[in-house]
């Protein structure tokens, strides 16, 4: 294991997944961590974070007492990426001072010094572009480190101490605006540390379903509410691979979901992955609470409160069935949700581990006291669908859009059944699969909004609905950019729509991004 001790840095993830992408596996812990907590992961190397304090500040974060100690004592090599590398040489008895030139952005580096590992032998006087990205720098090393590369500026660009395995870098070899950082990485890890390119997804698969099956008696019974998306189908399928039909899973058709939904989300269900899933058609029970109501807040906890209802009453019958209530529940929890960083001085620094709510609902009822199983806790999202496609998951499925846990309720702007959304988004979404478009878009989708506005149709004057067309590029959902999508497209997706959905005249596409808008409307 590479374990990463953040110190707050934006790249931190990056990192781990880019160890995780040359089959080394990687975990990140809050750089504050206990000796004990990172010795009971038994690395062969830790990495120390970039993060955005100075080692000067009074609540600078920094690894435990005793860490190098430690480090040297087992043969665990130590690399400081920016921060990291600041706190090492604080730490070790050299001096950080404020730069006079702060270096932000692309530099050249010399490499210097013959012996330099980290570079590699014979690599002196190369230069090469990388991206920095501080403030502070190292005035005068420690005994015993050495200078192995300069930013042109003069400052310590890199630095290691052989004999006590530990090295340094003040710029980011993690982002792709340092070209050779992953040849850096690599010759680090392979031939410095000699660590093996051993990590595959089916030993993760096998070793969650190992945890599975001690953590579950063979007499307990499981349950999990599908959502039709990527994360609960696949987390269900790795734990129904483990258990077999001691789960049970849930499916809620709430009349709010994507066009005949219902239907293809049982289908894979059923006959692709034969999950165990009862499917509870539910559409009338939400619709009728939800009629007349506009405030979106509202809508949310209306429908909350009506999925707690229906997943109680299936616990209870399940209780009923089998003799005895459910112990688990499975939540398709990823890695970004749980990873316990480092927050900036002055933030609460206490981690909580906030379950993943169901539809947004805040959590399930306390008194069911059901224990998580949370099978996905360590995996990015491109590596559960890695993941997925192992469990035979199908590619179409493991691709979908996100779709939010209220759906359509917050794309029918104020009262949820006077909106026709299904049919339009249906339109907008089959034509952009069939201009081949899908898989570039992070989520698209129609709103439908409460403005009238005049048309004419036919050889009547109407007062219709007004269409919005929302389609973003993300990588994660935080920030988003819009979809710029040809004319043509919209010409022809525009005129499908106001010449087949009843009620509908005009059709306009949102060009916003997040921020400062969000993705959706409500
Ligand atoms: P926003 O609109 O905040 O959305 O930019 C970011 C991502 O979250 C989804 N989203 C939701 N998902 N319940 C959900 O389960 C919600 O209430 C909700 N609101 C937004 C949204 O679809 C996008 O992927």
């Amino acid at each position: 294991t590479v374990l990463i001790l953040d110190f707050g840095s934006q790249y931190t993830h990056l990192i781990t997944r880019r160890i995780r992408s040359l089959n080394v596996f990687s975990l990140v812990l809050s750089g504050t961590s206990s000796l004990k907590q990172i010795s009971s992961h038994n690395p062969r190397v830790v990495i120390l974070s970039g993060g955005p304090h100075s080692v000067h500040a009074p609540d600078a974060p920094s690894f435990p007492e005793g860490f190098v100690e430690w480090a040297e004592g087992n043969g665990v090599h130590v690399l400081g990426i920016c921060y990291g590398l600041q706190l090492i040489v604080q730490r070790l008895g050299g001096v950080v001072v404020e730069g006079e030139s702060k270096e932000y952005g692309k530099m050249e580096i010399e490499v210097k010094g013959g012996e330099s590992e980290i570079f590699g032998k014979g690599r002196v006087g190369e230069k090469q572009v990388v991206w920095m990205s501080h403030g502070d720098e190292a005035l005068k090393l420690p005994d015993g480190f050495e200078v192995v590369a300069q930013s042109a500026q003069g400052a310590v660009a890199a630095l290691e101490n052989r004999g006590r395995r530990i090295y340094g870098l003040q710029y980011h070899p993690e982002v792709t605006h340092s070209p050779k950082g992953m040849e850096t990485l690599k010759h680090f890890l392979f031939d410095v540390c000699g660590v093996s390119a051993d990590w595959k997804m089916e030993d993760l698969m096998e070793e969650e379903i190992k945890v599975i099956n001690n953590t579950v008696a063979a007499d307990e019974h499981v349950i999990c509410a599908l959502s039709g998306g990527v994360d609960s189908t696949v987390a269900a399928t790795l734990v129904h691979k483990a258990i077999g039909d001691r789960l049970h899973c849930i499916f809620v058709d709430n009349g709010l979901l994507r066009y005949k939904e219902q239907e293809r989300v049982m289908d894979t269900f059923e006959r692709d992955l034969h999950l165990p899933v009862t499917c509870v058609d539910a559409s009338e029970q939400f619709l009728s609470q939800l009629k007349g109501v506009v405030d979106p807040e509202t809508k949310r906890k209306i429908i909350g409160k009506e999925f707690i209802n229906i997943f109680d009453q299936f616990a209870h019958e399940l209780e009923k069935k089998h003799g005895k209530k459910p112990a688990f529940l499975v939540q398709g929890t990823l890695y970004p949700d749980v990873i316990e960083s480092c927050p900036p001085p002055g933030t609460d620094r206490t981690h909580s581990h906030t379950i993943k709510s169901h539809h947004n609902v805040g959590g399930l009822p306390k008194d069911m006291k059901l224990k998580l199983i949370e099978p996905l806790k360590l995996l990015f999202k491109d590596e559960v669908r890695e993941l997925g496609r192992i469990l035979n998951v199908p590619v179409g499925f493991l691709k979908r859009h996100p779709f939010p846990g209220p759906g359509l309720a917050v794309r029918v702007l104020g009262d949820v059944t006077q909106g026709n959304a299904l049919e339009v988004d249906e339109i907008f979404i089959q034509s952009i699969r069939d201009a081949g478009l899908y898989d570039s878009i992070w989520q698209a989708f129609a709103v439908f909004l409460p403005v009238r506005s005049v048309g004419v149709q036919g050889d009547k004057r109407t007062h219709s609905h007004v269409v919005a067309l929302r389609a973003v590029t993300s990588q994660d959902g935080m920030t988003a950019d819009w979809f710029n999508f040809e004319h043509k497209f919209l010409d022809d997706v525009s005129r499908k729509i106001c010449n087949s959905v009843q009620g509908v005249n005009r059709v306009v596409q949102d060009i916003t991004s997040k921020p400062p808008s969000t993705i959706e409307w409500e």
